[in-house]
């Protein structure tokens, strides 16, 4: 059996690749369970997207759970200029069949946390950090049942993406982040730093289209409308893909390099609101928290995910 994990997502295409490659590969990951917050587009929508690719993939043993519909603090901001109306534009999808589990989301977190042995569970964050936060604060004794949370968010010497400052999922609730990056709990970080390096080309998303399967078919779709928003505004060969960064560090580890530094979460400025301040060459007395990544191989982790794409329906 794989390692225990949660993953708590805003599918969003990125998202949904991440899901997929985890799905794919139940001998190294068992998935508890699938928890959706609100991000991209709202909670109603990232729940049914969540259960459509637990259809996709055919593994409807992974229950999937709604989260909070918005963050702690702020007003909910979406991404539907990205990511489409749906969420998960560029696929027909079929009549969803998984039914959403009744529990909060939070509330399974708490559970599946504090049944677990001392860090034998690893979160996977893909969106905003409302759930996990909320869970710490309402249970922090559930804080044990954590090994790691490894997360897509942040940006250093890339800025942001959302405004010049911030990322997207840091500055829809960066107050959920700045109680998971104050928590002491072990934290590796995938930021715009390194998701940037990490582009969806056209050769790339031909790959994943020639695997001849569902999945791979979906997957092209989806990625092709992701693509059209990010190439324009980057200019760039492809968008990046953001989230799958998370699940193939837990798959194959030596795909990454980075330095654990201290990360700060602005949550004060009008300006720099969100901002993931990083002290990456020392000039402060904090003690590093977050072990951040910004460097990829980029060929072996499109290759590590098409060849689990394919093992899909
Ligand atoms: O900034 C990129 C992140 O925001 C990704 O997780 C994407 O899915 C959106 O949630
Ligand atoms: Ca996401």
């Amino acid at each position: 059996m794989g390692h225990p994990i949660l993953i708590d997502t805003d599918p969003g295409q990125d998202d949904a690749l991440a899901i997929l490659l985890a799905l794919a590969a139940p001998e190294k990951l068992d998935v508890r369970g699938i928890i959706a917050v609100a991000g991209n587009v709202p909670l109603p929508l990232t729940q049914k997207n969540a259960r459509r690719l637990v259809d996709l993939a055919g593994r409807d043993d992974v229950p999937v759970y709604a989260g909070c519909s918005r963050p702690m603090v702020r007003d909910l901001i979406t991404a539907e200029n990205v990511h489409g109306r749906t969420g998960v534009d560029g696929y027909d999808w079929p009549k969803t069949k998984t039914p959403l589990q009744d529990q909060h989301g939070v509330d399974f977190i708490i559970d599946t946390l504090m049944a677990a042995d001392e860090g034998e569970i690893t979160l996977c964050t893909l969106g905003p950090l409302t759930n996990i936060a909320m869970a710490l604060v309402k249970a922090p004794q559930c804080a044990r049942g954590i090994g790691e949370i490894v997360m897509m968010g942040g940006g250093f010497f890339e800025g942001g993406n959302t405004t010049p400052a911030a990322e997207f999922n840091i500055l829809v609730d960066p107050h959920a982040a700045h109680v998971v990056f104050n928590s002491a709990l072990p934290l590796t970080l995938m930021p715009l730093d390194v998701t940037h390096k990490a582009l969806a080309t056209a050769y790339r998303i031909g790959d994943m289209a020639a695997l001849g399967n569902e999945t791979g078919r979906a997957c092209a779709g989806m990625l092709s409308y992701f693509n059209r928003h990010d190439v324009e505004k980057y200019g760039s060969e492809g968008a990046p893909l953001h989230d799958p960064c998370v699940i193939a560090y837990l798959l194959k580890p030596e795909l990454f390099d980075g330095k654990k530094v201290p990360v700060q979460i602005e949550i004060s400025s009008g300006l720099t609101l969100g901002m993931t301040v990083m002290d990456w060459w020392g000039t402060t007395a904090e003690d590093p928290n977050c072990m951040v990544m910004n460097q990829i191989d980029a060929d072996g982790y499109f290759d590590l995910l098409t060849a689990h794409l394919g093992r899909l329906p």
